[in-house]
């Protein structure tokens, strides 16, 4: 079984990638565990499509497990529904020598793992993510968290998982809507730090090609995320380069009001419009924004959006992780080396101007 191990002290963890993995991951399960009953959390349509073989796996491992289920989408991840997972761990009498799975796409991951981070102080986890987004991305780094009224995961921890799981062949399912925008965060990963990631989408026509290298692909963006996770675990430094696109991209979603377009499809059009003007400043390498936008387009991913800068802006103040007046963009100086570039507040519109694109 592949494994890619995350090194964190005592928090350490491995993360195992095999095609036909939730088949045969009880066993795994129960010596990582260390116990014969685990609560799976996830959603409905994960539990409809999965839950069966996995819990098939568990009981032939010897683990008794309950299905906690609630309703597929981000409008589940608040505190309601974290009040009745709190009840149905409270009704399966899980102790801290028990385990929680979380089973599913980011929702689950986020939500469950924050109510493993905090029921009884914190209950051992494992994450079985399901869709890209989560395989590349959530599952790994020990985020967990859940929306308030106020905004998105403003109510969260670092609390890392004891082992992620990942059959590469659950996106298959997917709507393509859906894998599209996870593509973005693993076009993301290559733009940042792995030219020959990103070379590999050059050279593919298209989706039917990529399906066929989903476990390769996982496997790498989990190694990327690992290492960067490991330098720099609670996100003071190292991991601000994960944000490449994301200054934008949180802006786009948040000004279209979180709906018109996906997470991954608003960080395509913040890692196209910066990239323009970065190119067009002279410090990102020439023709650096024509290969984002040939791969963006070929994964039927938004290049441009109708907001004028000017509107966008209002919304770039918003970013929690934004300190005062200033802002620090992750910027390209090539496909493959993304960097730091902090840049004054009254300065922050020429970085987000439509420039030539528009
Ligand atoms: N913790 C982190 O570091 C981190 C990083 C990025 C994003 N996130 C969070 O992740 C969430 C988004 O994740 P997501 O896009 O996976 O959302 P999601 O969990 O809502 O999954 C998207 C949809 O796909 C369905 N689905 C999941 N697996 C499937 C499968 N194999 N086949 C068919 N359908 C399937 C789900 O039921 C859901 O309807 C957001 O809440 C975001 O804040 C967290
Ligand atoms: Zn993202």
């Amino acid at each position: 079984m592949e494994n890619i191990h995350v090194n964190l002290g005592k928090d350490s963890y491995s993360i195992y990638v095999q095609n036909g993995l939730l088949d045969i991951l009880g066993p795994a399960v129960r010596r990582i565990s260390n116990t014969d009953k685990i609560a799976v959390i996830s959603d409905d349509t994960v539990d409809r499509l999965y839950g069966n073989r996995l819990q098939t796996t568990l009981n032939n491992s010897g683990i008794s497990s309950k299905r906690i289920v609630f309703s597929a989408g981000e409008q589940s991840k608040n505190i309601e529904t974290l009040a009745q997972i709190y009840a149905a761990l409270s009704d399966f009498s899980i102790t801290r020598s028990d385990a929680i799975i979380t089973f599913g796409g980011g929702v689950p991951g986020d939500l469950g793992g924050f109510a493993a981070a905090t029921y009884l102080r914190g209950i051992p986890f494992i994450q079985i993510p399901t869709t890209v987004l989560a395989q590349v991305d959530s599952s790994v780094g020990g985020k967990v968290a859940i929306d308030l009224p106020s905004g998105k995961n403003l109510a969260g921890c670092f609390y890392q998982p004891k082992a992620v799981f990942i059959d590469p062949e659950l996106v298959r399912t997917l709507p393509e809507r859906i894998t599209h925008d996870g593509l973005a965060e693993v076009i993301k990963y290559g733009c940042i730090c792995n030219e020959k990631l990103f070379t590999l989408f050059e050279q593919v026509s298209g989706d039917d090609e990529i399906n066929l290298c989903w476990q390769e692909i996982i496997k790498t963006c989990c190694e990327i995320k690992a290492r960067i996770v490991e330098h720099d675990e609670h996100d003071t430094g190292e991991r601000m380069l994960l944000n490449f696109g994301h200054t934008i991209g949180h802006a786009v979603e948040k000004y279209y009001g979180y709906g018109t377009y996906t997470h991954g499809e608003a960080v395509a059009i913040g890692m196209m419009l910066l990239t323009a003007q970065t190119e067009a400043l002279g410090l990102t390498e020439r023709g650096t924004a024509e290969r984002i936008r040939n791969v963006l387009q070929k994964f039927h991913l938004p290049v441009m959006m109708e907001a004028s800068e000017k509107e966008l802006l209002k919304y770039i103040g918003h970013d929690k992780k934004k300190r005062g007046d200033d802002i620090t963009f992750i910027i390209l100086e090539r496909i493959g080396k993304g960097k730091r570039f902090p840049v004054l507040g009254p300065d922050i519109s020429t970085y987000i101007s439509k420039g030539d694109l528009a």
